[in-house]
């Protein structure tokens, strides 16, 4: 056979002419440019690329024959092809780049807090969970006809303590620390309140009887916070002072409030214990809200969990105020709100009430 005859050297070992016309690469080469330099997305870059230079491209096609040409024209079709693969990966390099710091700044652009924004829709936000814990008890004690009474966050030693029994040296004053204020040339010694106790003698003192309020606030003492204990935390106060009162009364209200809070299937005791402020004094419980009563870790195994003070009002603090103890007798009862909060909505510590993150408070 001539060599003449050979019209491609793909069909025939060690041919000597090229497996392509330069035109026909150029047109290769061309159509994969426009491809890259069209392509809108990375994910659109790497087709343009497979689609060029990939193992099913006319360029990969061509490349195959190489291997069937004579040395001279297999370098010089080598050559050839080499040239277009560069300038078409020198492009998708380019255009890789440019399509990557685009696909940066649309991430940035879509990551981007715009602190200037006020969104004022329906999650805008609600009450602290304390503050809703606080109005269900408000309520629970307006529906049973009692008052809401405003108390003081500042106050003196006489209704923080003397005048609730608790005289200057009395044991009782060491077991709260108190928050003292600096409040000028004053005899008088001010104070952070420790607990609502003192709404007691501010409504006694008013001397307008029967009494049936409570009087829910802030309260300061000097503690470290943990799990269980906050140096500002709520309390609520309730006292009631009319004609023939009984300790019966006082059950029966503590029993009334914790099913109205905590529902129907709680149970409530009172155990002895001792308060300088009432005679006779008692704890009331409630049966554990985590093990039903069973006995488990939160409540120490007794079954029970205590929530607050509660007792007769002390002749003393009648007469304090000028009131006849004689004729007049009443209950007094105190108790954390934060506290019982957590017992209600199962909540494991109570610095979560003063951390401010927003899944928390969100969640209530
Ligand atoms: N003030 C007490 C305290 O903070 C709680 C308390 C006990 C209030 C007995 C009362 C009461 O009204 O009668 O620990």
């Amino acid at each position: 056979m001539e060599r003449d005859e050979q019209v491609t050297g793909a069909t025939v070992p060690g041919g000597t002419e090229l497996p392509f016309t330069a035109s026909e690469l150029a047109e290769i080469e061309s159509e994969a440019l426009a491809a890259i330099e069209g392509a809108l997305s990375l994910a659109a870059l790497e087709e343009g690329e497979r689609g060029a230079l990939g193992k099913r491209s006319r360029f990969s096609g061509l490349y195959q024959q190489l291997g069937k040409l004579a040395p001279e024209t297999r370098k010089e079709a080598g050559q050839r092809l080499h040239e277009v693969r560069r300038s078409i990966e020198t492009l998708a390099a380019a255009r890789r780049q440019e399509l990557e710091a685009g696909e940066r700044a649309a991430r940035m652009r879509a990551d981007r807090l715009d602190l200037t924004e006020v969104f004022a829709g329906p999650t805008a936000g609600h009450l602290h969970l304390v503050t809703q814990v606080r109005e269900q008890l408000e309520d629970v004690f307006v529906g049973m006809g009692y008052e809401i009474a405003e108390g003081l966050e500042v106050e003196t030693d006489w209704y923080n303590f003397q005048a609730l029994n608790v005289p200057i040296d009395h044991p009782a004053r060491s077991s709260v620390d108190t928050f003292y204020l600096e409040a000028g040339a004053s005899d008088e010694n001010f104070l952070l309140r420790t607990h609502t106790s003192p709404v007691q003698i501010h409504l006694l003192e008013r001397n307008k009887l029967p009494i049936y309020a409570v009087a829910p606030g802030r309260v300061y003492r000097r503690d470290t916070p943990d799990a269980t204990h906050l140096p500002v935390f709520h309390q609520i106060e309730g006292l009631v002072v009319d004609r023939g009162v009984t300790f019966g009364d006082l059950a029966g209200t503590i029993d009334t409030f914790v099913h109205a809070i905590f529902g129907e299937n709680v149970s409530t005791r009172l155990r002895p214990a001792y308060f300088p402020f009432t005679e006779p004094s008692a704890e009331f419980e409630i049966s554990c809200q985590i093990c039903d009563g069973a006995g488990c870790r939160t409540c120490s195994m007794t079954g029970w969990i205590e929530l607050g003070g509660s007792g007769m009002v002390h002749p003393a603090v009648l007469e304090a105020t000028g009131i006849d103890s004689e004729e007049w007798s009443g209950f007094a009862f105190g108790f954390g709100i934060d506290r019982l909060a957590i017992m209600r909505y199962g909540i494991a510590d109570l610095r979560s009430f003063i951390e401010n993150d927003v899944r928390f408070l969100a969640q209530f």
